[in-house]
């Protein structure tokens, strides 16, 4: 019968054959070399195995089941999760070229515009200026040096209020690391009581963040041109929202470089990232980047060093041995006459070996930030795709048993007075390559100094029930990109009659600047306000309209522009 076959056909369908069984076995075989993993269902792949919470402990499983690297697919993602040290060295210090990528987000990222934000930046030209900016202004020990004064300043501010309000600890902590950032990004003096405008701005928007990166919420995630629909086709009911969330997500990176422009004007400015920049003349591309880079210092460190010192204050309270050691060693180099300071740092290692066990305890970031490859890459014989996503728990290389004995016991001795210190956490806590925090010098220092501060002042401790029992606070923390602990009872009381006297004193010897925030309120920005409803958010994203806004902005008084525009009732409602 195979002689009466026409030769064409069957050579035909024996070349379609062996090609079909080539591009199957080729399939295969980047199947089988890539990392291991659970086995998932047609096309959703693994998305029913994906953690609702506590990503870091799911994620653990996989070590002992799959080794130090596996991978999940997610529809046509590909996840990769490093759960060991030296594997992410490997990738994502050792070949940071192709590693330093971030994954994007249709919604949130190129529609709302969060990718403009340094931290979910694509790895490019503009990012590497915004981070190069970044990192000469905070991102050294040398760089930080003009800054100290106010950084102790603002942690004396600090102390005055919690002595007068003890259970705001939390909430102190928070106001003291935001005035901190958003002096040294826009010199803006924050409300010293009650919610401030700026602050009230960037919290919101990143509220809205969080509700634009809802996974599977938005249909444009899944379909990203369902942007260029027509407004009537159905299913656009996130450009809507997307728009004002837009709006918000400008307004809150312009206004602020907008007030610190007018400071300019007016001679009155605080020296800040914003105002160095703008004063340097730079070119309308590189100006660009100048609300960006200053909003990553509160963005990026604010919600991270308030966990972090809340779990300084829940291990204080749980630890008091340690405490005690820590105080000890304060009274010892400080004395008592005085506060430390960051000059006193160098000589404090019992206080930097606290820090360093604070960082490996919890490591706020459990999972870092994800990475993403931009191009094919094998490891130990494994194919890491183009554009997978890699995640690396951080959480689990602070709890590996081999590298920290006792993982589970806060105990800074390991990084103290020992000839074999146990691996130091700033290796990994801060993440890796070039996409490792720029804030990092930054956020030690800062927390060095109120953890100083407080401790040679305050004790901290357990709170009393109401029949004078004391309560012993669990050990939990919430899930999420930065993971806080839950809340706990906890008590503050002055260590001397004499460390409250110096403390009520701080206010009376240096009283603190007034607020920008009526300033502020002031401006509104004239991007912001084009934007507003009438264009539609179109602005942002027609190179045509936005290069006749910039013509606009440099021939118009902004208040007129405003003017012209229906949207300004509703900014008017904001301001007010
Ligand atoms: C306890 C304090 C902090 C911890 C544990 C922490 C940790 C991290 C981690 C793990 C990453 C991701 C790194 C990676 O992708 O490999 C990151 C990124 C980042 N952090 Fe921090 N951070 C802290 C404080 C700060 C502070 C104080 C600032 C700013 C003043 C800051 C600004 C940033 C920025 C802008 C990024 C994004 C960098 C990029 O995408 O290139 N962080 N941080
Ligand atoms: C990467 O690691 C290898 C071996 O661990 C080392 O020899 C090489 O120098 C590293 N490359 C870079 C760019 O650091
Ligand atoms: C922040 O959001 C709240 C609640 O939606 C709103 O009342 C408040 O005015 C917003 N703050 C600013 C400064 O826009
Ligand atoms: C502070 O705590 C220490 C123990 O760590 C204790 O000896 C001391 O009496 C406490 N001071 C006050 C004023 O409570
Ligand atoms: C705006 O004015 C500056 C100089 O004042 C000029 O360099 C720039 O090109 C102008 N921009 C536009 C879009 O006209």
């Amino acid at each position: 019968m195979f002689e009466d076959a026409n030769p064409v056909v069957l050579g035909l369908s024996g070349g379609l054959a062996i090609l079909s069984l080539y591009l199957f076995s080729q399939q295969m075989r980047r199947n089988r070399s890539l990392p291991p993993g659970p086995r998932g269902l047609p096309i959703v792949g693994n998305m029913l195995d994906m953690p609702k919470e506590y990503e870091w402990q799911h994620w653990a499983k996989h070590k002992d089941i799959y080794g130090p690297i596996s991978t999940v697919n997610v529809l046509s993602t590909r996840v990769i999760i490093i759960n060991d040290l030296q594997t992410a060295i490997d990738l994502l210090e050792n070949r940071s070229s192709i590693y330093s990528n971030r994954p994007t987000f249709p919604f949130a990222g190129e529609f709302i515009g969060w990718n403009k934000q340094m931290i979910l930046s694509q790895y490019d030209e503009r990012f590497r200026l915004m981070r190069k900016y970044f990192k000469a202004y905070v991102g050294t020990k040398s760089a930080l040096i003009p800054h100290k004064n106010m950084q102790e300043m603002e942690t004396k501010y600090f102390l005055a209020r919690v002595l007068q309000n003890p259970t705001s600890v939390l909430e102190q902590i928070r106001r003291s690391a935001g005035s901190i950032f958003l002096k040294l990004s826009h010199g803006y003096t924050i409300e010293t009581s009650g919610s401030d405008t700026l602050v009230e701005l960037v919290e919101n928007a990143s509220k809205e963040f969080h509700t634009a990166t809802l996974p599977g919420e938005w249909l444009i995630d899944s379909i990203p041109w369902m942007r260029y629909l027509p407004e009537w086709w159905p299913g656009q009911h996130f450009k809507k929202v997307g728009t004002v969330m837009r709006e918000h997500n400008m307004e809150q990176a312009l206004r602020p470089v907008e007030f610190v422009k007018r400071q300019m004007e007016k001679g009155v400015e605080y020296p800040s990232f914003t105002s160095t920049l703008l004063r340097r003349g730079l070119t309308a591309t590189e100006a660009e980047i100048i609300p960006w880079g200053a909003n990553a210092m509160y963005g990026g460190g604010t919600d991270t060093t308030t966990a972090a010192l809340t779990t300084f204050i829940l291990v204080m309270v749980l630890y008091p041995e340690v405490q005690k050691r820590a105080q000890e060693e304060l009274d010892t180099v400080v004395g008592q006459g005085r506060l430390p300071g960051l000059d006193d740092r160098p000589r404090l290692p019992y206080m930097e070996a606290l820090l360093n066990e604070v960082h490996r305890f919890h490591p706020i970031g459990p999972m870092g930030i994800p990475h993403c490859v931009t191009q094919d890459d094998y490891y130990n014989g494994m194919l890491i795709p183009k554009d997978s996503i890699v995640l690396v728990n951080l959480w689990l290389i602070a709890h590996n048993p081999e590298v920290y004995p006792d993982p589970h016991k806060f105990n800074p001795e390991r990084f103290y007075n020992t000839d074999k210190p146990q691996l130091d956490p700033q290796t990994f806590v801060y993440g890796f390559g070039r996409r490792a925090c720029p804030g990092r010098e930054l956020a030690n220092a800062n927390m060095f100094l109120l953890m100083s501060m407080m401790l040679s002042v305050f004790n901290i401790s357990k709170a009393k029930d109401e029949n004078g029992v004391e309560i012993t606070p669990k050990i939990e923390f919430g899930s999420g990109t930065v993971s806080h602990p839950k809340p706990f009872p906890f008590s503050i009381t002055p260590r001397s009659k004499d460390a409250e006297a110096f403390v009520s004193s701080i206010f009376e010897d240096h009283p603190p600047p007034p607020s920008n925030a009526k300033e502020l309120l002031d401006i509104y920005s004239w991007i912001w306000s084009l934007s507003a409803t009438s264009f539609k958010g179109l602005v942002f994203t027609s190179p045509i309209l936005r290069t006749f806004g910039l013509i606009l902005r440099n021939h118009t008084n902004l208040r007129s522009i405003a003017a012209l525009v229906p949207g300004k009732a509703s900014i008017a409602a904001t301001s007010n």
